[in-house]
């Protein structure tokens, strides 16, 4: 059989330190893999004009799956000012690569595991009667990620056209003498199919891995079309899967339940940007940045990254001190993605034992401040966690 081809994408900063990581890890763990270099990235912007070349594209369609680092963004002025000078004043403008690639390949299901794995500092805990519990948090969320507040759908000042349509809601009433400029709409667009496609992906997952619930998180009482076809379609669905409940909270309540009982979630479904928060509110229970890692998956490509950035000031350290799991678990989710599974346990299973042990801990996990020093005062370094992972693996 011929060799399973992955598009690396390392982009900037620390992307570059930690995707080289995950792919040791990878290999030691007996994935029988060949990684293809695409550029993409900040640097890429500054040189070329475009942070997404399409040669990438290009890759990214022939091999169908991309493990990705992190990007570098900065606001438009310092766009315009680091870009090469031969490139200025001819129209290039900056936009979000990842977006981009969502957008492109249609990635619109994004998935992101929140677990707890026993022993880590950063897990949450709860004061109880008997002194201090540490419950096991198991969610995966479930998040439209290419409609809702993210479409890009958005004015300020709009259009006359734009405002003589939103004036035919009643609503819009109490705004329509707003001058334009003190005016500035952002809409929610959610499409029934895209809608239908996250909601069933959410029970498919919920059942395949014995979850007992699915959690629409989204705010139907109050935007009623949105959210609430959300709800309508999850109803449908839940129809055709007996053994799971369908349960139904808002994303204000959601944000306060999850410090109170984290462990009472299953799966979890959204539209973009409660999608975007919820998942970082469960994230932040489960070991924040250094753990989070998240799925883009598409209909013919699906990308995975950690959730975290560039962090670029942490990628000029002489020695690293990052946390490489996020990027190590992005690619278990890729190994899953790809029907590995065996290969994606043992990866997990792993890890799990080297944070248990608790002799290998990154500046985060040692809760140190994110300093060179933090190696002195005992931290691991990137390395140090990437090769007490590979040393684990059963
Ligand atoms: P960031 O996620 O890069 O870093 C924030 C902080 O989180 C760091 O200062 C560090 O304390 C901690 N951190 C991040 N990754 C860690 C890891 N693996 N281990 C331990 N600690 C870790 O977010 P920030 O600083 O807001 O953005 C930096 C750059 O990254 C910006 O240019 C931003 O636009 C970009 N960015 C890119 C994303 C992507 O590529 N998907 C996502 C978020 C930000
Ligand atoms: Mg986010």
């Amino acid at each position: 059989m011929a060799r399973r081809t992955i598009v690396t994408m390392p982009g900037d900063g620390i992307g570059k330190i930690v995707l080289p990581e995950a792919l040791r890890v990878l290999e030691a763990a007996g994935f029988d893999f060949e990684p293809v270099h695409a550029d993409i990235g900040w640097e890429l912007w500054c040189r070329e004009g475009n942070p997404l070349p399409q040669r990438t594209i290009d890759l990214l369609e022939e091999h169908g799956v991309g493990l990705f680092g992190a990007i570098t963004s900065k606001p438009p002025a310092e766009a315009a000012r680091e870009l090469a000078p031969e490139l200025r004043g001819k129209g290039h403008v900056y936009y979000s690569p990842i977006v981009g690639l969502r957008q492109h390949f249609d990635l619109d299901v994004s998935i992101r595991p929140c677990r707890t794995f026993p022993g880590n500092p950063l897990n949450f805990v709860r004061r109880s009667r008997e002194g201090v519990e540490e419950p096991e948090v198991d969610v995966v969320v479930f998040r439209q990620n290419t409609e809702g507040l993210y479409s890009g759908v958005e004015w300020t000042n709009p259009p006359e056209q734009v405002r003589a349509a939103f004036a035919t809601h009643p609503k819009f009433a109490r705004f329509a003498d707003v001058p334009g400029d003190d005016l500035a709409i952002s809409t929610r667009i959610f499409t029934r199919p895209a809608v239908r496609r996250i909601v069933r992906a959410a029970f498919e997952y919920a059942a395949k891995h014995g979850y007992r619930s699915v959690t629409v998180c989204e705010k139907p009482n109050v935007i009623r079309q949105t959210s609430g076809m959300m709800l309508a379609e999850a109803r449908a669905i839940q129809e055709e899967f007996p053994g799971i409940e369908l349960w139904n909270t808002n994303i204000d309540a959601q944000m306060m339940w999850l410090t109170k009982n984290p462990e009472a979630y299953g799966v979890i479904v959204s539209g973009n940007m409660f999608g975007d928060i919820v998942s970082d509110g469960f994230a932040g229970l489960t070991g924040g940045l250094g753990f989070a890692a998240s799925a883009n998956i598409g209909r013919t490509c699906a990308v995975f990254e950690p959730t975290h950035g560039s962090a670029p000031k942490y990628a000029s350290y002489e020695t690293s001190i990052v946390n490489p799991i996020a990027m190590i678990l992005s690619a278990v989710l890729m190994l899953e993605h790809l029907g590995e599974q065996a290969i994606a346990d043992r990866i997990r299973a792993a890890i799990a034992r080297v944070v248990a042990e608790g002799r290998v801990r990154t500046y985060d996990m040692a809760r140190l401040p994110g300093s060179p020093d933090a190696l002195k005062q005992g931290a691991a370094s990137t390395t140090e966690m990437t090769d007490a992972i590979i040393a684990a693996l059963d």
